[in-house]
């Protein structure tokens, strides 16, 4: 079972915010302004706590190899490129996605706030990480909001019916504040499985379940090295052609229509950047003649959870609600991170110009 690469060893636990101070000070030593390097521990760190390792602190040594390809940009913000009142076309300049997507949502709120709703186009943002995030910033503002985004130019996934990677794990997210509690967050790759959960398999030396890998060669496979290792196998989308034809109109919005660019020969990814493009539609729920969208919206998440139970199952879950049960599991007994993504992260931390010691006494944190 664990013959993928090394032996599965036992995960530490680290407490939230103690990962958090040291995922800001990584990036103060990079050379990120303090807000910085707050906002990406903000991201990374709740990345990790909603369950969604992937993308969390796993993504600092990519991050270090793309500010030292000279890819990443650090304390750049988001710049307005097109104000269309009701659509907002808005540069990322390569700058963090936790800081330029950040201020794109920023900006689409208060238009949203304005005018019941806002297109914001977002182009050339590094890597932006877990898109609930964002659609989490929407909905505290009391928002609604549908985010497509591609992974411009950084192709993983073979179309449906194809044996070669062609374009990215493309999320599709979409979220529903509710009052007094979290919101429904839909958030996911358009791959059956997120490309970082392949490296955190990797990592721990596990396989993958059956149906989301194929080798090179287009043979199906459990075995996540072919995402990391030569010849390059690619992932499958989730849900045969209907998850293609969703990864395809995520390549379409959030590639093209925000002035970005979608992936293709000529626009292949050659350094460790990650680019993403997301096409955000923010709206006012108040703006629409729908006094009882909550009461109808609770009536339904009621309703479908009231179904009987299939063996095994221990409860129907809404979207957004295993991340909220994650949160709550993971702020009382720590974050688990896996001996080799650690090693990871303190060989990032060194490159980044952090002292032996101070990285000693984070490490000394662990549990
Ligand atoms: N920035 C990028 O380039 C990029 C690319 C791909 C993915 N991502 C991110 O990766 C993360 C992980 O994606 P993923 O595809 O692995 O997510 P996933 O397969 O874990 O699916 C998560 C979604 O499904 C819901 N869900 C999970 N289990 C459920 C259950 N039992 N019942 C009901 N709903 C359930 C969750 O609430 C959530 O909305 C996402 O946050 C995504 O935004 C980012």
């Amino acid at each position: 079972m664990n013959d993928t690469k090394t032996p599965a060893a036992p995960e530490l636990r680290i407490p939230a915010e103690a990962l958090h101070a040291y995922v800001r000070a990584i990036w103060e030593r990079a050379g990120s302004a303090p807000r910085e390097a707050e906002l990406v521990a903000d991201h990374l760190v709740m990345a990790n706590l909603s369950g969604h390792d992937s993308h969390g602190v796993g993504m600092i040594p990519r991050y270090v190899a793309s500010l030292a390809d000279g890819q990443l940009k650090l304390n750049e913000h988001a710049r307005i490129v097109r104000d269309a009142g009701a659509v907002l076309s808005i540069d990322g300049v390569k700058g963090f996605g936790q800081v330029v997507a950040y201020e794109a949502m920023e900006h689409g709120i208060e238009r949203a706030k304005k005018l019941g709703v806002c297109a914001v186009g977002l182009r050339n943002a590094h890597h932006i990480g877990r898109i609930g995030h964002w659609a989490e910033q929407c909905a505290k503002a009391g928002l609604v909001s549908f985010h497509f985004v591609n992974v411009a130019g950084d192709p993983l996934v073979a179309p449906f019916g194809g044996i070669d990677r062609r374009f990215g794990t493309n999320p599709f997210c979409a979220a529903f504040p509710r009052e007094g509690q979290t919101p429904l967050v839909l958030d996911f790759a358009t791959s059956g499985i997120a490309y970082g959960k392949t490296r955190v398999a990797y990592n721990k030396g596990v396989k993958v379940a059956p149906g989301y890998l194929i080798e090179h060669d287009g043979t199906p496979t459990v075995e996540p090295k072919v995402m990391h290792e030569e010849p390059f196998g690619s992932l499958l989308p989730f849900g045969l052609h209907k998850g293609f034809g969703l990864a395809a109109m995520c390549e379409i919005f959030g590639g093209a229509l925000s002035g970005g660019y979608t992936t293709r020969e000529s626009t292949l990814e050659k350094s460790n950047a990650i680019i993403n493009c997301m096409t955000s539609v923010i709206l006012d729920p108040n703006a629409f003649d729908a006094p009882a969208a909550q009461a109808e919206a609770e009536a339904f998440v009621d309703w479908v959870k009231a179904s009987p139970l299939q063996e095994g199952v221990e409860r129907i879950y809404a979207p957004g609600e295993p991340e909220e049960a994650r949160r709550a599991e993971r702020g009382a007994n720590g974050l688990p991170i896996d001996p080799t993504t650690w090693q990871q992260i303190r060989d990032a931390a060194r490159t980044s110009g952090m002292p032996a010691d101070e990285i000693e006494a984070f490490a000394s944190q662990l549990r």
